[in-house]
C-alpha cells in the first residue's frame, strides 16, 4: 500500500480531473439537481481530495467524506469548495466507519478494492444494509485478471462473484474494463475493473 506521501502525489496528479462517470450516472439517476431533496445525503468512502465531492456538492447533496489519510481531508478542506459546509469529514478506515441511516448514495471510486477480502464482504454487507430501498451504490471493484491480484490487503473478484454481491439490486451500470495502461504514478499495469451503479430494490 502506498504511504501518505504516495497518496499526496496521487491527489496532486489527479487534481482537477472531472468526477467519475459512475458517480455522475448515479446522481443523474436520482434526478435533476433542481429536484434534489434538502436532506439528500451521500457518503464517499475513500474520497481522496474530493474529486467526486465537487460534483456531489454541486448537485445540492450533503456528503460524509471518509478517508484513512488525514492528508486527503486536509487537501479537501483546502479546496474551499462552494457548499463545503455540507461536508462532514471523517478520517477513518471505511471498514470501521459507521454508515448512518438516511444515506441515499454510497459512492466509493477506486477505493473499495483497497480492503482485505474478509473485511470487503463485511463492508459490502453493511453498505447493503445501510441503503434504503431506492438508494444507490456507485464505484469500482477490481477483477481477478488485474495485475495487482495477489497484493496483500486488497480484494479482487471475478465477474460472477461481483454480480452475486449485487443480488437484490437493479444494476444500472456494470461495465467490465480490461486493458493495459499505466497507473496515475506512471507504472505499467493491466487493469481489470468493474464500473458499477446499482439501485437497491
Ligand atoms: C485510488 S484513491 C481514489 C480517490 C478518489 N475516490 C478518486 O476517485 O480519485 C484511493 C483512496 O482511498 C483511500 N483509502 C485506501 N484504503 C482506505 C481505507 N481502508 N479506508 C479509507 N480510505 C482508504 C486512500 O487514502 C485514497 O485517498
Amino acid at each position: 500500500m502506498p504511504q501518505a506521501r504516495g497518496w499526496a502525489d496521487y491527489y496532486e496528479k489527479l487534481r482537477d480531473r472531472p468526477p467519475r462517470r459512475t458517480l455522475v450516472a448515479a446522481l443523474d439517476a436520482f434526478g435533476a439537481a433542481a429536484e434534489t431533496p434538502a436532506d439528500a445525503l451521500a457518503i464517499d468512502l475513500g474520497c481522496g481530495d474530493g474529486r467526486d465531492i465537487v460534483e456531489i456538492l454541486r448537485r445540492g447533496w450533503s456528503v460524509i467524506a471518509v478517508d484513512a489519510e488525514p492528508e486527503a481531508l486536509r487537501q479537501l478542506a483546502a479546496r474551499k469548495l462552494p457548499g463545503a459546509e455540507r461536508i462532514t469529514p471523517i478520517v477513518a478506515r471505511f471498514e470501521d466507519v459507521p454508515l448512518p441511516l438516511g444515506v441515499q448514495l454510497v459512492n466509493s471510486s477506486f477505493a473499495m478494492p483497497l480492503c482485505e477480502p474478509e473485511r470487503f464482504h463485511d463492508l459490502w454487507m453493511r453498505i447493503r444494509e445501510a441503503l434504503p430501498q431506492g438508494g444507490r451504490f456507485s464505484g469500482q471493484w477490481y477483477g481477478k485478471r488485474d495485475s495487482w491480484t495477489g497484493r496483500a490487503g486488497m480484494t479482487f473478484l471475478d465477474r460472477d462473484e461481483a454480480l452475486a454481491l449485487l443480488d437484490g439490486f437493479d444494476i444500472e451500470m456494470f461495465e467490465e474494463e480490461e486493458a493495459d495502461g499505466v497507473t496515475p504514478r506512471g507504472n505499467p499495469k493491466h487493469w481489470h475493473i468493474f464500473h458499477i451503479v446499482a439501485r437497491k430494490r
